[in-house]
């Protein structure tokens, strides 16, 4: 359950070994979340973590072997999660996949589609059932400015995540008398391993702008939260403007 300032005592992280995600969890702890659940494709990877989450005052942190385009298997690992677990109080669903940047060429359409839309669908259908289950719960989803409104260059990634953001606000409106929120949250440019060797978009943030974002949005009623909060003036802007002057404006971008 959360405590009377809204902090979550359990959370659910899938794709924690995400650097915003990996924020997200020690400043849960720091404000004192106690048990957390790792899943990753590599939980050997999650070892700093843990420790960090462990020296943070965590009291337990177990950690599942997760891969989000494994899409035979997503409802039965979460439902497993839900079932090995008292109650999931804020579940992140952190894991994207960026095609543009130093990983381009090596990712295919098909994965960024998978991973960012399908993959989030097939883990937040059996969460949101569970967590309507336990009476309360609230579901982080890690969306983005992109989803506002695409570029040339990032139209896979962009049109996933759109997807993405639709969906996850269907989903808090359709649970919206179930005591279950969903809380969606759109960062801006941030400097994490997906965004190596791209040039920064203005008002790009570090990880623990995210995380503050995120802390804002379990303590409130909103329903979305932008990251940094200016971007998302930036963002109106951006999306109003005429079809001509966007593109010349993120020619190459
Ligand atoms: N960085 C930005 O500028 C930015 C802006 C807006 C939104 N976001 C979103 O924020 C989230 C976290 O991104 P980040 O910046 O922290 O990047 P990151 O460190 O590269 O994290 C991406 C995460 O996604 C996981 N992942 C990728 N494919 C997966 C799959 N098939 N199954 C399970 N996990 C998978 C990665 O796992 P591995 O470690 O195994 O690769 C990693 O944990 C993403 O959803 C991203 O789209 C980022």
């Amino acid at each position: 359950m959360n405590d009377p300032f809204g902090i979550p005592e359990t959370v659910l992280i899938l794709g924690a070994t995400s650097e915003i995600a990996t924020d997200m969890a020690v400043t849960l702890a720091n404000n004192g979340s106690r048990h957390f659940v790792l899943a990753a494709r590599s939980i050997e990877r999650l070892d700093d973590l843990a420790r960090r989450l462990t020296d943070a005052g965590a009291r337990s942190v177990d950690r599942v072997a997760f891969d989000a385009t494994d899409l035979d298997s997503n409802q039965g690992t979460v439902r497993q999660i839900f079932a090995d677990h008292a109650s999931i109080d804020l579940a992140i669903v952190a894991f994207g996949l960026l095609d543009t940047g130093v990983s381009a060429g090596e990712i295919s359409a098909v994965d960024v589609a998978m991973v960012n839309y399908v993959g989030a669908v097939s883990v937040m259908e059996p969460m949101a059932e569970a967590m309507v289950g336990q009476g309360h719960g609230v579901i982080a989803v890690l969306s983005s400015v992109a989803a506002e409104r695409p570029r040339g260059s990032n139209r896979l990634y962009a049109s996933a995540k759109a997807g993405l953001d639709s969906y996850s606000r269907g989903l808090g409106d359709a649970l919206a008398d179930d005591g279950v929120r969903v809380l969606v949250v759109r960062p801006g440019f941030v400097h994490t391993r997906m965004t190596e060797g791209l040039e920064p978009a203005p008002l790009s943030v570090h990880p623990p702008a995210v995380s503050d974002a995120l802390m804002k949005g379990l303590t409130g009623r909103r329903t979305v939260v932008w990251a940094p909060p200016p971007v998302r003036l930036l963002m109106s802007v951006l999306r109003h403007l005429p079809t001509g002057i966007y593109r010349r404006i993120t020619a190459g971008r």
